[in-house]
């Protein structure tokens, strides 16, 4: 064997062997990878040594499994495109949050208003992405089992067993909760609602990514505060240095609120360093942490991401998260953990909506408490990734010169630049004639810094329709282009 490093782990230098294999092209797309059985003999190594090299190409997107027929050389996965531009340096645009809702409720409700056939500006998967017979199955099952379930009051703060089922699931984030320290939410959004109301009051700033999610400046506005921009990296998330530069500016900021795990919009993923440090700076400062991690789940790494609360000591972190995009969009389950706000947030949440209905959340627990809820992961993962490829690949080779992409490791969506002195608004407009719905990127800020920057969905398989649907985006950025 060429062994790429003998102190390395012996999988990765079985790994290392085939990588060379590949890209000298020894090994060609398509062609099969010596069976599991077969690297055992050739490098005399353990049969999970064997898996572990397999897995760790697959990960690395050199190689694909095909169900029943072993490993084999997978097309390139990284489109030819430059990654997206890193923010410039410098001090945060002290946008207010004045005029975002309009301007976000004006795109949303032409998009809305519309017959809209295909809708790649959505958040969540198509519904063959999710588990929906399985969950029937565990509703129906509920119901058998709790008859006067809709004459009962529902319980605070969630159901127990969805409660218990979500902790457990946090283990995999590297976050140690009990279950009474999760209150079931409506989705993250209200999660996110609830936090922000527990650590600040109408007219207080918030440091957010930027870009960020349309949806926390909505909320922030409902809320009267005011968002605070924080350039964000497209590979390490939010600029600690531009952070600290703004505290030394604005007194006033009561919470940080971000995205540290797959960014929305930028897919990025924080290095567990700078999370740590964020943490510890938060902490420092006294300004409350509400971390959204509603995308972790869809990560195609071997490793789970770790949680920024992994490294809360004091209980300075609020935790956010969601199964709208990973396991259940209709069934509108999100959770906090809100650390040292959780008697508050409790009273909160009791004070805003009461309690989640129980039906749902009996049959999510019951499903979550099942092998297969992992097994849906890793097929939604596998899915996902397919199709993001896919639709960068897609990109790449349709859109003109001058758009740049970086490809994320997981999520639902690829964050694309247009060329300079684009409109992405006029995408929408264009495209939207076509039934087409798209993201333009100045929903992402209450600045105009991401005007020509488009978020495509890529929760859809690939399926002619889409395919059609994406050319027809691509032709209408080729004619818009300078
Ligand atoms: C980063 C982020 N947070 C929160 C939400 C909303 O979550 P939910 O649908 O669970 O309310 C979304 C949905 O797109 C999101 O992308």
């Amino acid at each position: 064997m060429t062994a790429t490093h003998p102190s390395l782990p012996l999988y990765q230098q079985v790994a290392g062997h085939y990588r060379q294999a590949i890209a000298a092209g020894t090994l060609a797309v398509g062609d099969r990878m010596p069976s599991v059985r077969s690297l055992m003999g050739l490098h005399e190594v353990s049969l999970s040594t064997a898996l572990q090299a397999c897995r760790e190409l697959e990960t690395a997107g050199l190689l694909e499994a095909r169900p029943r027929s072993g490993y084999f050389v997978r097309a390139p996965s990284r489109p030819a495109l430059a990654p997206i531009e890193e923010p410039a340096a410098g001090l945060p645009d002290p946008a207010q949050y004045v005029g975002i809702h309009q301007r976000i409720s004006a795109i949303l409700a032409r998009s809305q208003h519309r017959d809209i056939k295909i809708n790649l500006g959505g958040a969540c998967g198509a519904p063959s992405l999710y588990p929906t017979a399985a969950l029937r199955t565990a509703t129906a099952r509920a119901l058998r089992r709790y008859p006067d379930l809709f004459g009962s009051a529902a319980e605070a703060d969630g159901h127990p067993s969805l409660r218990a089922a979500l902790a457990r699931h946090a283990l995999r984030s590297r976050i140690q909760l009990a279950p009474e320290d999760v209150v079931v939410t409506h989705g993250c959004t209200e999660a996110l609602n609830l936090a922000l109301r527990a650590v600040a009051q109408p007219g207080d700033v918030i440091a957010v990514e930027s870009p960020t999610y349309y949806g926390l400046l909505q909320i922030l506005e409902s809320l009267g505060m005011r968002a605070l921009e924080i350039p964000c990296s497209p590979q390490t998330g939010i600029s600690l240095e531009a952070l600290e530069l703004a505290a030394q500016t604005y007194d006033n900021i009561k919470a940080v609120a971000v995205v540290p795990n797959l960014q929305n919009p930028l897919g990025c993923v924080m290095p567990d360093a700078r999370k740590q440090r964020l943490v510890a700076w938060c902490e420092a400062r006294g300004i409350a942490l509400i971390e959204d991690d509603s995308c972790a789940s869809t990560y195609e790494g071997e490793t789970p991401l770790a949680a920024a609360k992994t490294w809360d000591t004091t209980g300075n972190v609020i935790h956010c998260a969601s199964l709208h995009k990973v396991l259940a969009p209709g069934m509108r389950l999100g959770w906090i953990a809100a650390g040292k706000w959780q008697a508050r947030v409790e009273m909160l949440k009791f004070g805003l909506s009461r309690p989640n209905e129980m039906l749902a959340q009996i049959a999510v627990a019951d499903f979550m408490g099942t092998g297969a809820f992992e097994r849906h992961l890793r097929r939604l993962r596998e899915q996902l990734r397919n199709q993001r490829e896919w639709m960068a690949q897609a990109v790449a080779g349709s859109f003109p010169a001058g758009t740049r992409l970086t490809l994320p490791r997981g999520g639902l969506h690829l964050w694309i630049e247009l060329p300079a002195g684009m409109s992405s608004e006029t995408v929408f407009e264009q495209v939207l004639a076509h039934g087409i719905r798209v993201m333009p990127g100045s929903m992402f800020s209450n600045s105009n810094r991401f005007d020509h920057y488009l978020r495509l969905n890529c929760g859809n398989p690939r399926e002619p329709a889409i395919e059609r649907a994406l050319e027809t985006v691509a032709g209408v950025v080729r004619r818009l282009a300078p």
